[in-house]
């Protein structure tokens, strides 16, 4: 009796060390880990780099891309690169409903995962790729460098028809908002550090002609106004026509705070914007991150973090796909 209830105890103290272990090894529940391809593509995480950088010097705006990539293939379910998914002939993918509109540059993505196959043929997932590609973007920017973990493994099924559940609209109370973000584990803070990404790129003006005609908002700043109304001339612009305006006049090609002193003085493009900085939750916040942009750093940096770790496919879940847009074949290894 004695004996085995201490060997069971062993067993125990065994189990709770190896637990232990794992955790100061950085394993998270989640799965991904630093460094997951140390053994089996260790040059994985600086092939991505350099295509980051390289497509960078090509296309600017192949940087905001990869920070919108992040939020719009994690925040829907999972971080499994379903976003990048073309659409078959039985379902529209998620890259083609309306809340994905404006994003751009997925083909570049294939030359990242194209330059990484070369060296690694079928090791790195896309999503991976497409969370650290985020990741260098956002140093491409002018951002912060966020350690990421790595280990995700690719869904097979774009799953258009989750987007709105997942997705906030433009329109979309803050309430709703804070929602999404913490059922994700993003608290408040974090949620305002991760709206300071419309601090780069643009909005067309389809979701913007709402605030202008048949009259002007008037909860929008009137210095900003005629710039808006020059660039969205149109009440009802053709949603094929590249009619937008920049998201932060200002500094339009860097990740800076200057986003939360343009909504503090209503020059906030989209609804959600503008109440982020009126809202008696969020206002706080971006007041403090208009004033220090290492607070705001500091937030965005753990936040993408979390984005980033938001239910990812690990282990033998999923695959690693071989083209980004596309799911594997099945059946056919080779
Ligand atoms: C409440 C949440 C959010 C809403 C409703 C929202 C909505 C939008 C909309 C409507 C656009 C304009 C797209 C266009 O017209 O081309 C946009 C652009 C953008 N969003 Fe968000 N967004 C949200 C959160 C985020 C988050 C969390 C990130 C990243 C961490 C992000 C990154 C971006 C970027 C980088 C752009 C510019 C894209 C470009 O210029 O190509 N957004 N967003
Ligand atoms: C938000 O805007 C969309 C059009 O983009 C519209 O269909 C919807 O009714 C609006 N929602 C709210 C709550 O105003």
């Amino acid at each position: 009796m004695a004996s085995s209830s201490s060997s069971s105890s062993w067993a125990l103290l065994f189990l709770a060390l190896f637990a232990l272990s794992n955790v100061s090894n950085g394993e998270a529940p989640s799965g991904l880990v630093m460094d997951f391809y140390k053994e089996s593509c260790p040059q994985a995480e600086e092939i991505i780099r350099e295509q980051v950088k390289l497509l960078y010097k090509r296309h600017k705006n192949t940087a905001f891309s990869w920070l919108r990539n992040l939020f719009h293939d994690c925040a829907v379910e999972s971080c499994d690169a379903s976003l990048l998914l073309d659409s078959t002939r039985k379902t529209i993918s998620e890259k083609e409903t309306d809340r994905s509109f404006g994003m751009r540059n997925f083909r570049y993505l294939e030359d990242i995962k194209d330059a990484v196959e070369r060296e690694c043929p079928g090791v790195v997932s896309c999503s991976d790729i497409l969370v650290l590609s985020a990741r260098d973007g956002i140093v491409s920017v002018g951002g912060p460098h966020i350690p990421l973990k790595t280990g995700r493994r690719d869904g097979r099924k774009s799953r258009a028809d989750l987007v709105e559940k997942f997705l906030p609209d433009h329109n979309e109370s803050i309430s709703s908002v804070l929602e999404k973000f913490s059922a994700m584990g993003i608290d408040t803070p974090g949620l305002v550090a991760l709206l300071g990404a419309h601090s780069v790129g643009r909005t067309h003006c389809v979701k913007l002609v709402h605030r202008l005609y048949p009259e002007v908002d008037p909860a929008l700043n009137p210095d900003h106004v005629p710039h808006m109304l020059k660039k969205c001339y149109d009440p009802l612009p053709d949603p094929k026509s590249v009619q937008y305006v920049r998201n932060d006049r200002g500094t339009p090609m860097k990740l800076d705070n200057n986003y939360y002193v343009n909504i503090l003085e209503n020059k906030g493009l989209l609804m959600v914007d503008h109440e982020l900085a009126h809202d008696p939750r969020t206002r706080p916040y971006v007041k403090k991150m208009a004033k220090s942009q290492d607070y705001f750093f500091q937030h965005f940096s753990r936040a993408i973090a979390l984005l980033s770790e938001n239910n990812p496919l690990t282990g033998e879940q999923g695959e690693i796909r071989r083209h980004c847009n596309l799911a594997n074949k099945r059946f056919s290894e080779d």
